[in-house]
């Protein structure tokens, strides 16, 4: 059933089916369950970070050596060739040789793409610019299916910045293949993006456009935090009138049902008051641990070893 994963690349959730999702997770949850130490002995895979990560970076670097490969690359392009001007595809070319998988994230949309094209080997997209982050998607789907039980019958909300969340986008598609509500909720210059919209029309997926998360939080079984991105605005003075928009504290536990799970990609800054982070409904440093037995996974999987 895994054969078709072997050389694949994860550039886009939209390149998984349904079925491929599936795999990933339940290889995912038998690798939880059942580590294999020495699955990728002799097996090298090389991190490309043109652009600042912890999470991502750090548990793919985990998650290969808990399974007995070995990892080379860079988490900063002061160090490399590419500060003499050394292009995307020339690196990929080079590191292709050095390596059996790349991961990659880079702040241009579509870098992924082209480094798929440049490499013989397969390559994952570690987030390219606004666009996708595959592998956060599928580490959030194994988080609401561990977290609640089940991927069917749920009612998504996700809060902040819609606009540039890559994050939010992944997970919005991946999210159609199931039985789902979604609950955009943000100001209107941070809304979801709308060809993302007329993509859940298409599925026949309905959803609410939303401002006011009080009013929405008692329908939502999953609240998606994220944080407004400094990063991507093109103008600071628009970043500054958004900026803290949202901030939730224990309070809003009065307004959801009990049982509501609260995830955020992280990193967070401020809008996700640190008062919530014992409480039984926080599951995001539970969701960023789930990044290891996932992308355990994904190696395993587009390598042909599992
Ligand atoms: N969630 C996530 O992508 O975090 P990093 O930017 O730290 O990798």
């Amino acid at each position: 059933m895994t054969q078709n994963f072997k050389g694949r690349d994860i550039i886009s959730i939209r390149d998984l089916s349904k079925q491929d999702i599936l795999t990933i997770l339940d290889v995912a949850k038998k690798l939880e369950d059942k580590p294999m130490p020495n699955l990728m002995k002799e097996k090298i895979m090389a991190t490309l970070f043109f652009e600042p990560s912890t999470r991502t970076r750090l548990s793919f670097v985990s998650a290969m050596e808990r399974l007995g490969g070995k990892v080379l690359g860079f988490e900063n392009t002061e160090v490399t060739s590419v500060k003499k001007g050394e292009t995307t595809w020339d690196t990929i070319k080079m590191i292709e040789q050095y390596a059996d998988i790349i991961v990659q994230r880079h702040p241009i949309e579509g870098a992924a793409r082209l480094a798929a094209e440049a490499s013989s080997i397969p390559v994952i997209n570690g987030g390219d610019g606004a666009n996708q982050h595959p592998t956060q998607t599928l580490l959030d789907l194994y988080t609401i299916k561990k977290e609640k039980g089940k991927l069917d019958n749920l009612n998504i909300g996700f809060v902040g910045d819609l606009k540039y969340g890559r994050t939010v986008h992944s997970l919005c598609i991946a999210m159609s293949h199931f039985r789902t509500k979604l609950y955009f909720i943000a100001p209107d210059a941070l809304q979801m993006p709308k060809s993302y919209l007329e993509d859940l029309d298409k599925k026949g997926i309905p959803y609410v456009i939303e401002k006011d998360l009080l009013k929405a939080a008692k329908d939502l079984d999953v609240i998606y935090m994220t944080r407004i991105q400094k990063e991507r605005f093109p103008d600071p003075v628009e970043y500054n009138k958004l900026k803290g928009v949202y901030q939730i504290d224990k309070s809003l536990l009065n307004h959801t049902k009990k049982d509501v799970k609260i995830l955020h990609p992280l990193p967070r800054v401020d809008e996700i008051k640190k008062e919530l982070d014992d409480t039984e409904n926080a599951a995001y440093f539970r969701q960023a641990g789930n990044g290891i037995p996932v992308r355990q996974a994904i190696i395993a999987l587009v390598t042909g070893m599992i």
